[in-house]
């Protein structure tokens, strides 16, 4: 499973919402995680090393990955532009596979960008999980040391999140096992 970062904003509140989503996985060991950065590999982001290095680098996480969780804040009513610089670098390590989001913002939590990345997603074939984690005022649950401090209800909807992303990533890799996605696409 990978989380991937949404925004490369110096400075950004998404260090700590991955924290805390990678702290509740761990604790309950249902996957292997690896976190994908923008800041790190974005083609486009000024990421270090060569383009091509960063751009292997995210098609191999992303082809051997069988979930992900997008830890997303809203601009501008949709999603900041290097996770779409993430999305496109690949496409069939994406297939098959399936999607959950953490969004945060001001008032809109972050909704209206993870109702868009549901449109992209769909383009390659990835599933996304119903329930999903939406932090509103994202500034006023970031506690003295840093850490986001989550209501119950953040936490009751990760923990949804959680056994619907389970379930399908198992059910995917099966049926990926069992006929390899390409064999169906024409
Ligand atoms: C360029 C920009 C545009 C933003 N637009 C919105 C918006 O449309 N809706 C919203 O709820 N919050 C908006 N915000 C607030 C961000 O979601 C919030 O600052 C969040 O912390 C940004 O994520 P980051 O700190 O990880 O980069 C915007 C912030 C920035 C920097």
């Amino acid at each position: 499973m990978a989380i991937i970062y949404g925004s490369a904003r110096e400075g950004r509140l998404c260090d700590r919402l991955v924290e805390w989503v990678r702290g509740q996985m761990a604790d309950q060991s249902m996957f292997d995680i690896e976190l994908i950065d923008p800041r790190a590999m974005a083609p486009g982001w000024n990421a270090p090393g060569s383009r091509e290095d960063g751009l292997s680098r995210l098609k191999m996480l992303i082809g051997e990955a069988d979930a992900f969780v997008v830890v997303t804040p809203e601009y501008n009513h949709g999603y900041p532009a290097p996770l779409k610089e993430i999305i496109d670098a690949a496409y069939q390590e994406w297939n098959a596979k399936v999607v959950g989001f953490v969004s945060y913002g001001g008032t809109s939590g972050g909704i209206r960008a993870v109702e868009q990345l549901r449109q992209v997603f769909a383009e390659l074939h990835v599933a996304t999980v119903r329930d999903g984690v939406s932090v509103a005022n994202v500034w006023d649950r970031i506690g003295a040391d840093g850490k986001l401090v989550p209501t119950e209800s953040i936490e009751n909807a990760l923990s949804r999140m959680m056994k619907q992303l389970a379930w399908w990533a198992y059910a995917l890799r099966d049926a990926r096992t069992a006929t390899p996605y390409r064999e169906i696409v024409q």
